[in-house]
């Protein structure tokens, strides 16, 4: 039967932070992200034709091309370019649509707009093609929606912010285990503690190449070690690979235990403990896997100064934001937006 479309569909989509985990989701690992409440707003409205015309609010910019276009774009055309192809080799194929792209995310700040905007694409035009939601369960969602950073815009990355984008709940971080992608929820109640983001300022111009490059020293290093992924890789391993894989995998292997730690510290309320392994986390970050940069150290810093109990970079580094969390009492720094584990992505 064919399905009973609608005139218009709205769907919302959160951006993310991790609270640890970090470069762990290519390497089948652990990671512990929550959504939060800012994201991105896609309005989808049917048009008779069989073409896109979208509109970037914030940007005031637009794009239109036919649903058969396959050409490249750059920017957020790429990821609305993407979307629709996508869906279509999926054979979830979208209809005409008139896009108006909004939200309250900063852009490039680290905190996932990109997987904010191809997931809320993604279930917007699902829902205007007449599409039942769970027709792509969140799994495969994400998967799509990876597909359009990797295929689209050529950024190796992982599920990481697509599964906290579309799995998020309020006070609630996800423990994402990826060689599975079994999801746990652990209760993240803060009782008067505060999370916050400071954004260093620096956008991830070259993050894309240095992105990539590490991906790349990850699965050299399995080359190297005969496993499938570093998840099968013992340290005892891992510390007779060259410089610089045996850092990278030593990064890797670390981030894991220190995400189960996490798990464990929050399950005992003990949040102090949180705060010395996102300290340990970032350390092992800008030494063993060398993604920080100095803008990024200097916002570290100045949560540190400002008396934070734990700070770190967030997301895939080279720019973008770090996370401090705090205790009741101590104050955040100017600047610093506090954040909340929120819902995940949904049709408005
Ligand atoms: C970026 C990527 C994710 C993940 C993180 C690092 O945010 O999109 O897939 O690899 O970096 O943890």
């Amino acid at each position: 039967m064919p399905p009973s479309r609608p005139s218009r569909s709205v769907a919302f989509a959160p951006g993310r932070v991790n609270l640890i985990g970090e470069h762990t989701d290519y390497n089948r690992g652990l990671a512990l992200p929550f959504a939060i409440a800012e994201g991105v707003t896609v309005r989808a409205e049917a048009l008779s034709g069989e073409r896109i015309e979208a509109h970037a609010r914030d940007l005031d910019e637009h794009d239109e091309f036919a649903l058969g276009d396959r050409s490249a774009a750059a920017g957020w055309r790429a990821f609305v370019r993407g979307t629709v192809a996508e869906l279509s080799a999926a054979g979830l194929e979208p209809v005409g649509a008139r896009i108006e792209i909004g939200g309250d995310l900063p852009r490039g700040a680290g905190l996932s707009s990109s997987a904010a905007l191809e997931v809320s694409l993604c279930l917007a035009l699902l829902a205007l093609a007449g599409h039942a939601e769970g027709a792509l369960d969140r799994i495969a969602t994400a998967r799509l929606c990876a597909r359009v950073e990797n295929r689209g815009v050529g950024a190796h990355t992982g599920l990481l912010d697509q599964l906290a984008s579309l799995c998020g709940e309020a006070q609630t971080a996800l423990c994402i285990d990826f060689s599975t992608l079994a999801i746990e929820p652990v209760p993240l109640r803060l009782e008067g503690w505060r999370l916050v983001v400071l954004d260093s300022g620096e956008r991830h111009a070259h993050a894309v190449s240095a992105y990539n490059q590490r991906r790349l020293e990850c699965t050299r290093a399995c080359e190297l070690l005969g496993v499938p992924s570093l998840r099968e890789a013992s340290s005892e391993a891992v510390a007779t690979l060259p410089e610089p894989l045996a850092r990278r995998a030593r990064h890797v292997l670390s981030e894991n235990e220190r995400v189960l730690a996490t798990v464990a510290a929050l399950r005992a309320g003990d949040l102090a403990a949180v705060g010395a392994l996102m300290n340990a986390s970032h350390a092992s970050l800008r030494e063993d896997y060398a993604v920080s940069t100095p803008s990024l150290e200097a916002a570290v810093a100045r949560l540190l100064a400002a008396g934070a109990a734990g700070a770190r970079m967030v997301g895939g580094g080279f720019g973008g934001s770090v996370l401090g969390l705090f205790a009741p009492g101590a104050r955040p720094p100017d600047g610093a937006r506090e954040v909340r584990p929120s819902a995940g992505a949904h049709l408005l």
